[in-house]
């Protein structure tokens, strides 16, 4: 359990870029092709808030998590636990840090061993650690259990025996074995049906409190993140295009592209207290590289979209947008607004 004090800053990603290298050099002496899977990303994550990153397929969502948690480097940029770089982290100081860093997969099927009774997937981590007796290790394993809502028999079983739901409980239970700080999940309700899907986002709900957790949720329904977290960051061709509260983003988006997310989502597309234009959300990258990477898709873009990206501002306190015509709108509201007052006075 964490004995941090509320809004420590806990984890940080400092302009952090992932760059993969795909497939092969079309010709000799080119370089072969190139993603930027996450670009430029600063990140904070504060004890005790629960953060939903959302955004379509291949926004860059999972390499951010995968970042986070150390199990990949970024090719420019740093991620900072408790305001160290976590590449130079001692062995002891890893050690740790995977302690108090947990993932949950959406895979469960992957996650899992075929050939372990779950009894042994669960001890596995408690092992490696050295945490406890054998028999306090025993006991941790079945209070464990029964924290995610499976009963103790489920020990005995091999995943195959399970249904998807009482697996992702399993998963849930060992990223837990080690009270984290952080549990980071990464789209841990998708693999399930509708029903299931809201027992887990229950069941995280429930642990966030009782295990005093600090969530990172990574999904792509903005349902369930809107259900679990305290704040969201909008995720597009690998940049944070939209960061704010959550109660904040789901009522006043201001970036075209979280406009059309939740415009496309038809539960909160109900919910949502005013219309916006929708738009398709399935955007191209700008192919020269340059500019806003949404330019082609967005109902508003200006001639300026196509020739500078924008950068991630913060508009309002909490409130951060990366968008040229929202910034230069709201720069001439300001401007207006200072006027009136200028002229009253
Ligand atoms: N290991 C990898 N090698 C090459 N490309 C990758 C790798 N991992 C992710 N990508 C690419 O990076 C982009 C972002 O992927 P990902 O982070 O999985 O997105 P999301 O989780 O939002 O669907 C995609 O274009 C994907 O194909
Ligand atoms: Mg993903």
């Amino acid at each position: 359990m964490t004995g941090d004090p509320p809004n420590r800053l806990l984890l940080a990603a400092e302009q952090v870029t992932r760059i993969y290298r795909v497939g092969a050099r079309a010709l000799p002496f080119t370089s072969p092709p190139h993603v930027s899977a996450v670009q430029n990303v600063t990140l904070m994550l504060h004890a005790g808030e629960r953060l939903g990153i959302v955004g379509e397929s291949g926004s860059g969502k999972s390499t951010l998590g995968r970042l986070l948690m150390g199990f990949d480097q970024p090719t420019h940029g740093r991620v900072l636990y408790c305001g160290r770089d976590i590449r130079e982290f001692s062995r002891t100081e890893r050690f740790g840090f995977h302690r108090a860093v947990q993932m949950v997969f959406q895979d469960t099927h992957g996650a899992l061993n075929p050939r372990l009774r779950i009894f042994d997937q669960v001890i596995e981590p408690l092992d490696v650690h050295r945490l406890g007796t054998r028999q306090q290790r025993r006991n941790r394993v079945h209070d464990l259990l029964s924290k995610v809502g499976l009963p103790a028999a489920i020990a005995e079983r091999y995943p195959a025996e399970l249904s998807g739901g009482q697996r992702q409980r399993v998963v849930i239970a060992r990223a837990l074995a080690l009270a984290p700080k952080i549990l980071i999940c990464d789209e841990p309700t998708s693999a399930a049906d509708v029903s299931v899907q809201a027992q887990i986002v229950n069941l995280l709900d429930d642990l966030a409190q009782s295990e005093r957790l600090t969530l990172v949720l990574v999904s792509h329904s903005l349902a369930v993140v809107r259900h679990l977290c305290t704040r969201v960051a909008v995720m597009h061709s690998g940049c944070i295009v939209e960061e704010a509260p959550a109660e904040v983003l789901f009522h006043e988006p201001l970036h075209p592209y979280t406009r059309a997310l939740l415009g496309a989502s038809p539960a909160l597309a109900r919910r949502r207290r005013r219309s916006t234009p929708v738009q398709s959300c399935t955007a191209i990258s700008s192919p020269s590289g340059i500019g806003c990477a949404y330019a082609s898709a967005c109902p508003d873009v200006a001639e300026l979209c196509r020739s500078a990206a924008p950068n991630l501002i913060e508009l309002v306190p909490a409130h951060h947008v990366a968008c040229h015509k929202v910034t230069t709108g709201r720069r001439s509201e300001k401007r207006i607004e200072e006027d009136h007052a200028g002229i009253g006075a």
